[in-house]
């Protein structure tokens, strides 16, 4: 089939190389000169494990192209499935600006029958809005039928969860478009769940709020954990046999971050607003995500005594591993809390101190590697459960560091390393270990 991926993001590009792989003929569309030029050099201007092998591999074999051209993007393919941002605006709804300006183009070009598929993250109900405003600005005879096909990869796995998904959601306006959008996704072998347009926008929105909720709820869990002396780890296990509950977003720590939690719980509720419905539960999961952000700093202050003065060690930026991605990373309030406290900081993260060093207080300095980083430090902070930070030996600290200090916000280590490694650690929902062999005096 002949389908045209409009943006060059996450969701964009991996979704234009899968459909490639799969035999499809891609173009990708996007309006970024020097990415678009990038790209046709093999660069990825995402980071993404796999990508760019995958990108050149269909590029060379001729099933994918990419564009800034957009009378060919839109007059060529029969299917155009849209992947740009949806930034949020101050009051948490949805800026619809950029698919707005994809669909005036597509209304003045497109000049054959197509599919259009959403796969952005909009509000229930932008289908038909996008579909009133090309039929309001078509400059040829032609029919646009809708689809909305959200969108469920995860940055650090995007290839893998794109080709092995649980499901494939499509909503449509009519069987048609179903039994199109059906063949095309045929080569992936993944379920398909065909269902409506709007129940398609919205479970989009309850999968991301769903999982939030659990992150969020297990984090409570992990506060009471450590009034009662219990292991959030082991209360998360134990629930996670149960196949109801499922083990998997039950990991305790400081908080989701990303391009789409904060994102889309504050939009859902702002959607439940608009029909005058309260959302509670998800404005308690976001509330419990914010005071989670706080938690690493709270426990230096209150075990510490202080942070002015102290050299504090940063370990890992990103939001989350396997991504250089740092929007809305917990590393970020917590940087800044740090250096309010007067903390001298020094930070270290295997790929994300590019994009960190325009986003986290400008008197951080970067170390290329966490032993350095480390190094005659006051505290250690565990921000980013990457591999090379859960593999990190413990028990090399108390001879690097001045004070063997380990506040793990992810939980990396279990409490029997922490004691064989001569660590005083501080965890998330764990009891304490403090077998540092100098003393916790600064
Ligand atoms: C998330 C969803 O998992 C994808 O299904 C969805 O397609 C994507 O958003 C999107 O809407 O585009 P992503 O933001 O890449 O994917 O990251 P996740 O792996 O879901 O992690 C999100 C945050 O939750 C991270 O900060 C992570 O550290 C945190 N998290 C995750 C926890 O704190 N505990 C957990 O148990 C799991």
């Amino acid at each position: 089939m002949k389908i045209t991926v409009v943006g060059s993001g996450y969701v964009g590009l991996v979704t234009g190389v899968c459909l490639a792989e799969m035999g499809h003929r891609v173009i990708g569309l996007d309006i970024d000169e020097d990415k678009v030029q990038q790209m046709r050099n093999g660069i990825s201007p995402i980071y993404e494990p796999g990508i760019e092998e995958w990108m050149v591999r269909n590029v060379e074999a001729g099933r994918l192209l990419f564009t800034t051209d957009k009378e060919k993007a839109y007059t060529e393919s029969d299917i155009v499935m849209v992947a740009v941002g949806t930034p949020q605006r101050p009051d948490g709804s949805a800026d619809l600006s950029f698919i707005e300006s994809v669909v005036m183009d597509l209304a003045s070009y497109v000049n054959h029958n197509i599919i259009l598929v959403i796969k952005s993250t909009v509000p229930v109900g932008t289908n038909h809005y996008v579909k009133s405003l090309i039929d309001r600005h078509l400059h040829h005879d032609v029919t646009v039928q809708m689809a909305s096909n959200p969108e469920f990869l995860r940055e650090g796995t995007a290839i893998k969860d794109c080709l092995e998904g649980d499901r494939i959601v499509l909503g449509a306006e009519n069987q048609e478009v179903h039994d199109v959008l059906r063949s095309m996704y045929r080569p992936f072998g993944i379920p398909i769940y065909a269902t409506d347009i709007r129940s398609a926008e919205l479970i989009k929105y309850a999968s991301n709020a769903f999982l939030a909720t659990k992150i969020s709820f297990i984090n409570e869990i992990a506060a009471i954990c450590e009034k009662v002396e219990a292991n959030v780890d082991d209360v998360a296990e134990g629930m996670g046999k149960d196949k109801r509950i499922g083990p998997s977003f039950l990991r305790a720590g400081i908080g989701y971050g990303g391009s789409c939690f904060p994102k889309d719980t504050t939009a859902l509720v702002q959607i439940a607003g608009d029909y005058d419905y309260p959302f509670r539960l998800l404005e308690s999961v976001i509330q419990v995500n914010t005071k989670q952000q706080n938690l690493l700093v709270e426990k230096a202050l209150k075990y510490i005594g202080h942070l002015e003065g102290l050299e504090v060690a940063l370990l890992g930026l990103s939001f989350k591993p396997n991504t250089d991605d740092m929007r809305e990373a917990p590393s970020i309030a917590i940087a800044h809390q740090l250096v309010r406290y007067g903390a001298n900081i020094r930070a270290y993260d295997p790929v994300a101190v590019d994009k960190a060093k325009g986003i986290l207080p400008s008197s951080i300095s970067y170390k290329n590697t966490w032993e350095s980083a480390v190094e005659g430090a006051d505290i250690v902070f565990i921000l980013t459960e990457w591999d090379e930070i859960k593999q990190l030996p413990l028990k090399k600290l108390p001879s690097l560091m001045k004070s063997p200090n380990v506040f793990d916000g992810r939980n990396c280590f279990s409490l029997v390393e922490a004691e064989e490694g001569k660590v005083n650690y501080y965890s998330i929902g764990r009891p304490n270990v403090l077998s540092g062999v100098k003393e916790v005096v600064l």
